[in-house]
């Protein structure tokens, strides 16, 4: 091919794939209006955004509050699509992605449930910003936009959430912990080989970024729909203390430390409020976690403020509510719709629009949308080459291997191996589905099934759905499951969950395996020549306590929504290639639970009222599987090596003559606020722990720290997690871990008022069997 001709032919394919390019592409380079102020890169980025405002009239101002964001033609402002998903991989669910195009497919990686029981947090960040590597390569030729609404960190406060699997677990600090991985891996930071080129002043307010990610859904939202009630008309009522220490300390750490650019507002109310509406809760974020991002509504949560919620009286009520709240951006076209006539009925200002854009402009300056940054760095380079890549899928499977769950293993029936399987029959209705990515799942790469995993291993392989599907509404099927079953030298029945039974708009009413698939399981289990292995899917917890006591079913396995390199993740480790160690990041209730009000939003038990409370730190009645539950194919022994046993507050306190920090209860218990108290840096101390692998398989354990007060004390979990590390021990070695503790933050939890507390007297931190006290003295 000539070289005019090769370049005619790019140009022409750029004309097509891009049409509106020429016309809006970058304002900021010439040949462009670059002699307007907000292109001055010398000015703050706030100064910048003001003066684009300034020359903006009322009626463009208002086309700019909705995901689609229209062109000022003008002044060569393109339009720009806010709303591009990428919870564990470029998802399809936002119109700003497009899979039509050069790149025809993105990464799958696992859920996120499945991905948080790795418990490794350079594992979360990488695959952050292997998403992040997509994304932009999916910009640079058109296909993806800038900002993308992930990561979740609700806690997964009820076992039948619908997107419980779209959250990394229960645990308030490892939500946190997660959702800090995934900003800062995602945004940019701490990339390898990224520079931290600073085109902005030092006094200025906003750091560059690569890309944005967002903190959802802001807050106390996890329900769906349950009875009469949608998430869209919900009133969560959240005492002071729970918010305090359970829906607050995500959403506060993915600000504060994930530095994230963008905050949703949920759809729910927050006592009373319309989470869109609730300027307490959302200026909080500004004030007191210095968020300096823009805050988006879920999707048609302002027009829920009124039409679900029936919070305002009217629709311009509801746009002014939110406005004025601080939602800088609808997802939908309520405000674009209703916008003008409550500005002119006087229920907005142009001043309350102009600070909602001053935040949307300064985020798509500081990335760089106006000035074509990403033409000019290293992220230009990237494209189709940089997705689907080896190294992705190969952390894809990384990421399955390591969070898949060990839930039993009698008698170590597992692994097999592979010269003793002379054939293999898989039942279930997702064996050999390529569907294995829950929620947020755009188009996979390379998507295999089960089958094809265990296929790498055992040629003879029987197989048969047993159930027509996952719903499994009748026995029909049970005939060809059984009769192979019979025949075969070994069993894997996949069971479980997909998206028909739990997934966005749909809870769960049952903890129990859909239909008539726990007969299936039973029925296989029976006749088969040795114990079955039981491979459970979804990202909701299952009661499958039929088959924890069951002698026939010898191993049970969860693997969340493992993504397309699931099957072969779980054929590494039924067959011994990988050694489980994984752990459950969510409490497995039985099928009683159910009896409790899933709109119930308490989070500490009851027994006045029958209520058991919620998640392993406050819930007090039997569980099928705990949470941090998970086996290896080795043993590991814990050995503590060094931790105080007493620490001194007199010192600290006296010599600041602070004693009147100290608070007494009726009951006699002294405690402190750790608000007020300055010193807590003085109490922290480290716990240094040893692991020993005791077999003969090299292994992975996740190592986790918890304390409890030695009394319970009214209001105080039951337990709640210090720190978690994930640690490769070869066989028969030991590994030393240590933990930083501090006791303000990690022996503390909120009082009614929601002030954190930290009792004087003695706490117990616990490691598998290990039981430690420090008593917090005078
Ligand atoms: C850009 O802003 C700087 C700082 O205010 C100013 O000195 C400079 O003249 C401006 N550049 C242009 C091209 O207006
Ligand atoms: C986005 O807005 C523009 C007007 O600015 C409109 O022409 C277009 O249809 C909208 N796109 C969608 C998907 O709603
Ligand atoms: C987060 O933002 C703060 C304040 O702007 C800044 O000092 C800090 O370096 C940022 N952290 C990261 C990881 O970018
Ligand atoms: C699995 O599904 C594929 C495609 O639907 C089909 O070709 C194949 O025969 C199936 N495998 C088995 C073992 O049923
Ligand atoms: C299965 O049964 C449920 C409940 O009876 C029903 O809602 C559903 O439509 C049935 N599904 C099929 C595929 O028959
Ligand atoms: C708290 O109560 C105990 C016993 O009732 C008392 O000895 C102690 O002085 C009190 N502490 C403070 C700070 O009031
Ligand atoms: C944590 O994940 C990283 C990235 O996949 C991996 O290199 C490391 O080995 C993992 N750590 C453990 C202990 O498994």
């Amino acid at each position: 091919m000539s070289t005019l001709l090769f370049f005619t032919i790019q140009l022409l394919l750029y004309l097509i794939t891009c049409s509106n390019c020429l016309e809006f592409d970058h304002p900021c380079r010439p040949p462009h209006h670059n002699s307007y102020p907000f292109c001055n890169t010398s000015l703050p980025i706030k100064t910048r955004a003001q003066t684009l405002i300034s020359l903006l009239t009322v009626d463009e101002k208002i086309q700019q509050l909705s995901n689609n964001a229209s062109a000022v033609s003008r002044l060569g402002i393109p339009p720009y699509e806010w709303w591009s998903e990428s919870l564990h991989g470029i998802a399809t669910n936002g119109p700003g992605i497009s899979f039509s195009g050069a790149v025809k497919s993105a990464t799958s990686f696992p859920q996120v449930i499945l991905t948080a029981a790795a418990f490794n947090r350079s594992l979360w960040k990488a695959i952050a910003s292997a998403v992040a590597v997509e994304a932009m390569a999916m910009y640079n030729v058109g296909q993806s936009g800038l900002t993308f609404w992930a990561p979740n960190i609700n806690v997964f406060r009820d076992p039948r959430w619908g997107r419980g699997q779209e959250t990394p677990g229960e645990d308030p600090m490892v939500v946190s912990a997660y959702g800090v991985e995934y900003v800062r891996g995602f945004q940019g930071r701490g990339r390898k080989g990224v520079s931290r080129k600073r085109v902005l002043r030092d006094d200025d307010d906003g750091d560059e970024l690569m890309l944005s990610a967002c903190c959802k859904h802001f807050t106390a939202y996890d329900l769906e729909k349950w009875g009469q009630f949608t998430r869209y008309n919900f009133n969560a009522v959240v005492t002071d203390q729970d918010m305090a220490d359970t829906y607050e300390p995500p959403f506060r750490s993915c600000i504060e430390q994930g530095n994230a650019s963008c905050l949703m507002c949920s759809y729910n109310s927050v006592n009373g409020i319309p989470a869109c509406a609730n300027r307490d809760l959302l200026q909080k974020a500004r004030t007191d976690w210095n968020f300096r991002g823009y805050i988006t509504s879920d999707c048609d949560a302002v027009a829920t403020i009124y039409e679900d919620q029936k919070y305002t009286n009217s629709q311009e009520d509801a746009v002014a509510a939110a406005l004025k709240a601080g939602t800088d951006i609808n997802c939908g076209t309520y405000m674009l719709r209703h916008m003008k006539s409550a500005f002119e009925k006087g229920k907005v200002l142009e001043e309350d629009i102009d600070r909602a854009l001053c935040n949307l402009f300064s985020i798509q300056l500081r990335l760089g949308l106006f000035d074509g940054k990403t033409r000019r760095n290293q992220f230009g380079e990237l494209g189709p080459q940089d997705v689907c890549t080896s190294e992705h899928r190969k952390l894809a499977l990384e990421a399955a291997k390591q969070g898949i769950v060990l839930l039993k293993n009698e008698h170590k029936f597992l692994p097999l191996n592979k010269h003793d399987v002379s054939s293999l029959a898989i039942i279930g209705p997702l064996a050999n589905s390529t569907d294995l990515g829950g929620g947020y799942t755009g188009v996979s790469c390379n998507p295999t099934s089960i089958i094809e995993g265990v296929k790498e291993y055992v040629n003879n392989i029987y197989h048969a759905a047993g159930c027509q599907d996952i719903p499994c509404n009748s026995s029909n099927h049970f005939a060809e499951a059984i009769s192979i079953a019979k025949q075969a030298e070994y069993v894997i029945i996949v069971a479980g969950l997909d998206l028909s039974q739990e997934t966005e708009d749909h809870d769960r009413y049952s903890l129990l395996l859909p239909g008539y698939q726990t007969s299936l399981v039973k029925a296989v289990a029976e006749v088969s020549k040795k114990p079955v292995i039981l491979v459970l899917t979804g990202g909701g917890p299952l009661d499958v306590s039929f088959a924890v006591g069951d002698q026939s079913i010898g191993s049970i396995l969860w693997i969340g929504y493992p993504g397309e390199t699931g099957g072969r993740a779980l054929s590494e480790i039924i067959f011994g290639h990988y050694n489980p160690g994984g752990k459950l990041p969510m409490t497995w209730y039985p099928e009683s639970f159910t009896n409790v009000p899933m709109t119930d939003m308490n989070m500490r038990a009851d027994p006045s009222r029958n209520y058991p409370g919620r998640t392993y730190r406050f819930y007090i009645g039997d569980r099928i599987f705990g949470f941090g539950h998970g086996l290896s194919y080795t043993s590991f022994t814990y050995k503590l090596l060094s931790a105080p046993k007493k620490l001194t507050l007199l010192e600290a306190i006296n010599a600041r003559r602070q004693r009147n920090m100290l608070h007494n209860r009726s009951n006699g218990l002294d405690y402190i606020y750790v608000d007020e108290f300055q010193y807590c840096s003085s109490l922290r101390f480290n716990v240094q722990i040893s692991v020993t692998n005791d077999g003969e398989i090299d292994g992975s354990e996740v190592v986790l720290l918890f304390s409890r007060t030695s009394k319970k004390i009214e209001g105080s979990p039951e337990k709640q997690l210090i720190g978690f590390k994930r640690v490769e021990i070869l066989s028969y070695e030991s590994v030393e871990t240590s933990f930083v503790v501090d006791p303000c933050e990690h022996f503390s939890f909120a009082d009614e008022h929601g002030s954190r507390i930290l009792p004087i007297g003695d706490h117990i931190i616990m490691s598998e069997d290990i039981e430690h006290i420090v008593s917090i003295e005078m």
